[in-house]
Order: C-alpha cells, then sequence, then structure tokens
C-alpha cells in the first residue's frame, strides 16, 4: 500500500538549522517509508534542495517544491507532472515594472529571480504598505500570489503558486486527504501552506509574522527547527 500520510515542510528555520535535530529527523524518517510520504516547501532552487540531499543531510523527498511554490519537481529535478511551468498570463517585466514605482523595495539578486518569481528585499514593510503593493499589482490585470517573508523578503508568483497550491496539488495527486497531511514552517512564506487545512506546525523558533496564526489544526511546538517538527508529527 502506498504510504497514507504526508509531510510538507520548510527547509530554512524549519527542517535546517539544528545539525543534531535534523540527524534525529533522519533517523526517524528512515524507519517512516512505508507510512509518509515528504516532500520540501522551500524558497530555494530545486538545485540547491537536491545538493543538500546529495549531500546526504537531507532525507530523499518524494517532490520538492522550490522557488517558493513557483514549481515543482521530481527527486532528481524533473518537471512533476501537470503542474503549470509556464509563463502563459504571466508578464513578469509588467510585475517589474509595476514594483519599481515603490521605494525601499529592492530586486534579489539575478540568481534569485526565475522566470515564475520576481523577488525583493523590502525590510519591515507595513500591512499598509503591503496592502498598496497588492493594489497596485491587481490593478496591471495580473492574477499574482504575494508573499513577504522574515521581514525582509518580498516574493512575487503567478496567481496559482505557492506552498500551499503546490502541496494541495501533490495530496491531491496521491489521493491523499488534508487531515493526513502535515505542512511545516517557520515564516511567512509557510503561512498559506500552514493555514491551507492540513495539520500545521510552528516550530518554536518562527518568525514574529506567524505569531497570529492560530486554530484547532496548528500546533505550536514549544521546539526549534527539526525538532519541533518531529514534536509536531508526534
Ligand atoms: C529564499 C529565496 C528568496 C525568497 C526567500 C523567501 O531565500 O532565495 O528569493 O525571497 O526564500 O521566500
Ligand atoms: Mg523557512
Amino acid at each position: 500500500m502506498d504510504p497514507q500520510r504526508l509531510l510538507v515542510s520548510d527547509l530554512d528555520g524549519t527542517l535546517l538549522g539544528d545539525e543534531v535535530a535534523l540527524e534525529r529527523f533522519r533517523d526517524w524518517f528512515a524507519g517512516q517509508r512505508q507510512s509518509w510520504r515528504l516532500v520540501f516547501a522551500t524558497g530555494r532552487t530545486v538545485e540547491s534542495v537536491m545538493a543538500i540531499v546529495a549531500a546526504g543531510d537531507l532525507p530523499a523527498p518524494d517532490a520538492i517544491v522550490s522557488n517558493v511554490g513557483a514549481d515543482i519537481h521530481d527527486p532528481v529535478g524533473g518537471p512533476w507532472p501537470g503542474w503549470p511551468t509556464s509563463t502563459d498570463g504571466w508578464d513578469l517585466e509588467l510585475v517589474r515594472t509595476c514594483l519599481a514605482q515603490f521605494a525601499g523595495i529592492v530586486p534579489q539578486p539575478a540568481g534569485s529571480q526565475t522566470a515564475r518569481k520576481a523577488s525583493y528585499h523590502a525590510t519591515d514593510l507595513s500591512d499598509a504598505s503591503l496592502n498598496d503593493i497588492r493594489t497596485a499589482l491587481e490593478r496591471t490585470g495580473l492574477r499574482v500570489t504575494l508573499v513577504y517573508s522574515s521581514a525582509r523578503d518580498l516574493d512575487v508568483l503567478p496567481g496559482d503558486a505557492g506552498k500551499a497550491a503546490a502541496a494541495r496539488f501533490l495530496a491531491d495527486s496521491w489521493g491523499l486527504p488534508a487531515q493526513h497531511v502535515i505542512a511545516a514552517g517557520d515564516s511567512g512564506n509557510d503561512a498559506e501552506l500552514l493555514t491551507a487545512g492540513f495539520r500545521g506546525v510552528i516550530v518554536a523558533n518562527a518568525q514574529p509574522e506567524l505569531d497570529s496564526l492560530a486554530g484547532p489544526t496548528i500546533c505550536r511546538s514549544a521546539y526549534s527547527q527539526a525538532a519541533g517538527v518531529l514534536d509536531g508529527i508526534r
């Protein structure tokens, strides 16, 4: 029988950050392959995730959700069947022109930009500023997913992309109901994922931007990083 449970975990600040706890996670997961599927959902590129797996630091996942949920790949870096890869209905130049009108929003380096993800640094944006940005983007007519993390990183993705949408897509494709899915995270780019109807685990070292997330399906662990993920699963 296929595994009936799915863990969708963020990497930086969630599974990564505490090597001793990560080793415990690897040991636990090694005995769970019959029961659990594993997906990493991260702002990193797929190449960067594959390098960490190849180094033996992370177990091999069933799928990799990269670039803040713009892309899904199989464990060897191939595109995941059925998940959009195109830029149809998406206009990166329009996004860039739109955001250029805002002061203090600085494009991230070229290596952090992809065809389906425009990324910026913008320190301590208020909710009002974020709303202004969202409104300006809506006025372009584009459907976008706007993600703000760590009071610093601003990502603009196509409207149907994002960690939550990607996790839903994978859970559906494996026929897994939401209550069989645990999502784990630590920052703003995990907020949608943690409130998507899955069981959410927020690790103790989470950013203050997740403080307001609460509810019967959310577990706040008293432990940090991979120890918090294991605690939430337990
Ligand atoms: C990763 C990406 C960056 C993104 C951030 C938050 O650090 O490299 O582009 O803004 O995650 O989602
Ligand atoms: Mg993180």
